[in-house]
């Protein structure tokens, strides 16, 4: 009785495996997927997703639109637009190391990149769509099919579509900029000058107190003076109190040059005009950081610290094939 026992076990056991295999086969016609392969196929399925009009109301444009590759995922623009030519309030931020940030959005409002992606989806200035209807669009589609069958070994739903694109976005690293390997140890790395304005940077001027760490951010919440009134309220939007007012996410400087217009508004054309911002101290408002106070700079110090930004620049991040356009 207990061999009859033992060989039925083996029996289920075998029957399983059998049943596994077979299973996955019919599933995703290729036999069994491994993780990393799994994982290539999200990301495969994001980045078309990322591209594809078809996730607006309209199919006029896609998440692409507001962030370009070549302007390291912004739109050149102070305020983004959306379906209709309608006019936005804020400015598309780099999605550059995005996945190293603990919040989304200017205001942090978000939490995680999945969740983010329900803001532009619905954003009347954005997508005005809705996720449930976009999935139907999808259904249509049979390469995303398969694609969603071969990473998730299901059919395309809501957390398909959103964790594939968050996948995507994750996948978006800049690491070989000048200033990387400086900090790596390579000293040669930055020209003289960029290593002038790197010690104005961090240790004569006090931008390394909030632009600090790898993507130069310490990813605070605070206010650097832009106004005495702001016609955005910022993370008060969020929570409504008094003290939350103008307050907005201290951005990574990764790209800094390529990303203008700056600020969530995008109210400054150029990082002159940022540098004239803090050199001025800001302006009075109730928020602002006690760090933000007026600083004199030659001119042969405002170039170095324009050249210390270029060495943010990765051009090898700009240029990944692995970023660009793909129809699937
Ligand atoms: C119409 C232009 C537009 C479109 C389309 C758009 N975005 Fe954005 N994106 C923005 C703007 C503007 C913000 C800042 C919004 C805010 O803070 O309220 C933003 C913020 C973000 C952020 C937060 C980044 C951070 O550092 O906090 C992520 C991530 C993002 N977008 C990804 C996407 C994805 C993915 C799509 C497509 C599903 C998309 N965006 C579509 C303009 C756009
Ligand atoms: C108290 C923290 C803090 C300090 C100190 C600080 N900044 Fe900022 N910085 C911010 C915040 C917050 C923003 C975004 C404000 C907004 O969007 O309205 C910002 C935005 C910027 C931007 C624009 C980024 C973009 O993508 O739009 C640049 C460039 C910049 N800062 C450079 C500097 C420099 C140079 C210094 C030193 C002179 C400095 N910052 C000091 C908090 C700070």
């Amino acid at each position: 009785m207990r061999r009859f026992g033992s060989l039925f076990g083996l029996f289920l056991f075998v029957s399983f495996v059998v049943y596994c295999k077979t299973y996955s086969t019919e599933t995703n016609g290729v036999g069994p997927i491994d993780s990393d392969a799994k994982s290539q196929y999200k990301i495969a399925l994001g980045r078309s997703l990322f591209y594809d009009p078809m996730l607006s109301r309209d199919t006029s444009i896609s998440c692409a639109v507001c962030h370009k590759q070549d302007l390291a995922f912004t739109d050149g623009l102070p305020q983004s637009i959306g379906i209709k030519d309608r006019k936005g309030t804020r400015n598309a931020p780099t999605l550059t190391n995005v996945a190293n940030r603990p919040y989304f959005m200017l205001d942090g409002v978000n939490p995680s990149l999945e969740a983010q992606i329900t803001a532009p989806i619905q954003e009347h200035a954005e997508f005005d769509f809705h996720i449930l209807l976009i999935v139907e669009r999808l259904k249509s589609r049979p390469n995303y099919v398969r694609l969603a069958r071969m990473g998730y070994n299901s059919e395309i739903t809501n957390w398909v579509v959103f964790n594939s694109i968050a996948e995507f976005e994750r996948t978006l690293i800049s690491k070989d900029a000048p200033y990387d390997h400086f900090i790596k140890g390579d000293s040669s790395a930055l020209t003289p000058s960029q290593k002038r304005g790197h010690d104005l940077f961090f240790n004569t001027l006090y931008c390394g107190k909030c632009h600090n760490g790898p993507d130069l951010t310490n990813n605070v919440l605070t206010n650097n003076g832009l106004y005495e009134k702001y016609q955005d309220s910022g993370r008060m939007r969020l929570t409504h109190h008094e003290a939350d007012r103008a307050i907005f996410k201290v951005p990574t400087l990764r790209n800094i040059t390529v990303t203008a217009p700056y600020m969530h508004n995008g109210r400054f054309e150029s990082l002159e005009e940022v540098i004239a911002h803090y050199m001025a101290g800001g302006a009075k408002h109730p928020n602002k950081s006690e760090l933000i106070v007026p600083f004199d700079l030659t001119k042969d110090q405002r170039t170095d610290l324009m050249h210390f930004f270029e060495s943010l620049t990765d051009s090898v991040f700009l240029n990944n094939p692995a970023y660009s356009e793909i129809e699937y």
